[in-house]
């Protein structure tokens, strides 16, 4: 495949400060050119510009009339949870017992992990995903089976093995020591490699002993740079539970800062039953809150208040939840999202969905200045996607006179099918309209 190229469509960016997740500056180009040399984005402009210019006798990649952005970012989902998805009639806690850690169980096979993260990667390239925060299970095979997939697709993830030690079956569970060992040789093994990075990741209180997140405090000491990734206030049952495990604890947030793990890029799935005091400490701890609306309805757990978040000053994204949440697509997760929020008086523009979706989300995974813009310089993972992919579209779309009005429409409609194409590090690794490319076999 040729090393540069030259994509031409209805280009949309966000701009503004990498660390900022909050809404920034639009760019738009209705018909614009970008150049992509070693897997980065090199250049971008109108096209009579660029194509006169820099990317003029590159290969063109010509998508008009679709829109072309940034690869989406999904913060916060589990590998070994794409046969849990639609798991009928609980509510979090039990929803773990009777379905989701007998099914991560079986996650010790290499053989199935392996199936499972080249499923998942694959789903989420064929929904526009080019970044993720991911948790694998408690086995450490599952991380190796997870990042090797990544780096075959020369994808940026962020990963971890979970590290829990009760309240879960035998198989499933690690002790604080080899968490905290398991752990630290995957460090070494996989964080810096090409573009993967390492989470440490508990999964949340309730599966911790106190021995456990002591540990975790030492390893998160020991790799003050690296992302922190766990649940945090999701359902009322669940705080109970926190609350009978951890007296000495005035609230939840206090257990994750009393272990060392409120800060810069930790993030905190879910975070919906928060206390004013618990978001000012999330906020001064330079941590993000993560909004996981289909996983959040789907399990009743409750409505993410995005406006307290962000007036809060906490780093704040959206994302999937894969196998709570109940769609891969970012799409369909920010129409939900709108809906959560409609129900609280709260509006979600599409500018700012599009925005949390792409450059928010990276920002708050404290990946802003590499992924999440079409800048130059920043990594060349790009989404190419049609406004009018099925019947319902188009009829609604010969209605829309604004690009405004036109991502909203296709937030709230869209979902694979308005996929057209997707590019990491530079790369096509999906299209919509040819048989299935598989990387494995090229
Ligand atoms: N809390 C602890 N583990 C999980 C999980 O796997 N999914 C969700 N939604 N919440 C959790
Ligand atoms: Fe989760």
């Amino acid at each position: 495949p040729p090393t540069s190229l030259a994509i031409r469509g209805r280009l949309l960016s966000f701009e503004g400060d990498p660390a900022v997740e909050g809404p920034s500056v639009v760019r738009f180009w209705e018909d614009g050119t970008l150049v992509v040399a070693n897997g980065l984005i090199e250049a971008i402009g109108e096209s009579g510009d660029m194509l006169a210019g820099r990317a003029k006798g590159l290969p063109l990649a010509d998508h008009r009339p679709h829109l072309v952005m940034a690869g989406f970012v999904d913060p916060h989902l589990h590998m070994p949870q794409t046969q849990v998805i639609a798991s009928f009639g609980t509510e979090l806690m039990e929803w773990l017992q009777r379905y989701t850690f007998p099914e991560e169980s079986r996650y010790g096979d290499p053989a199935v992990a392996a199936a499972g993260s080249r499923f998942l990667l694959d789903e989420l390239l064929r929904n526009g995903t080019t970044s993720a925060a991911v948790y694998c299970t408690s086995h450490p095979q599952s991380v190796d089976a997870f990042f090797g997939e990544a780096e075959r697709r020369g994808l940026r993830m962020v990963a971890g093995k979970v590290m829990m030690d009760r309240g879960a079956p035998e198989a499933l569970l690690d002790t604080p020591q080899r968490g905290y060992e398991e752990s630290k040789a995957l460090i070494a093994r996989w964080h810096g490699r090409g573009r993967l990075s390492y989470a440490i990741t508990p999964r949340f209180a309730p599966t911790s002993t106190e021995a456990q997140l002591e540990a975790t405090a030492a390893l998160a000491a020991e790799f003050p740079d690296l992302h922190v990734q766990t649940h945090l206030s999701e359902n009322e049952g669940e705080i109970a539970f926190v609350r009978e495990a951890f007296p000495w604890s005035k609230d939840y947030t206090e257990v994750y800062e009393r272990y060392g793990l409120v800060r810069e890029k930790a993030l905190f799935g879910h975070c919906i039953h928060l206390s004013d005091r618990e978001r000012t400490a999330l906020a001064a701890g330079g941590a993000s809150a993560i909004f996981c609306p289909t996983s959040n309805l789907f399990l009743g757990s409750g409505l993410f208040d995005l406006e307290a978040s962000r007036a809060a000053g906490i780093k704040t994204g959206i994302a999937t939840d894969i196998g709570g949440g109940t769609s891969y697509s970012m799409l369909r997760t920010a129409a939900e999202g709108y809906k959560v929020l409609a129900l609280k008086g709260e509006k979600l523009p599409p500018l700012q969905a599009f925005h949390m979706m792409t450059a928010g989300n990276a920002a708050a995974m404290g990946l802003g200045d590499k992924i999440g813009r079409l800048s130059p310089g920043y990594e060349a993972d790009i989404v190419v996607l049609d406004s009018e992919a099925t019947p319902a579209q188009r009829r609604r779309m010969e209605r829309v006179e604004t690009l405004g009005e036109e991502l909203f429409c296709l937030m709230t409609m869209g979902d694979d099918r308005s996929i057209v194409a997707t590019y990491a590090g530079g790369r096509l690794l999906h299209e919509r309209d040819k048989a299935p490319f598989h990387p494995l076999e090229a």
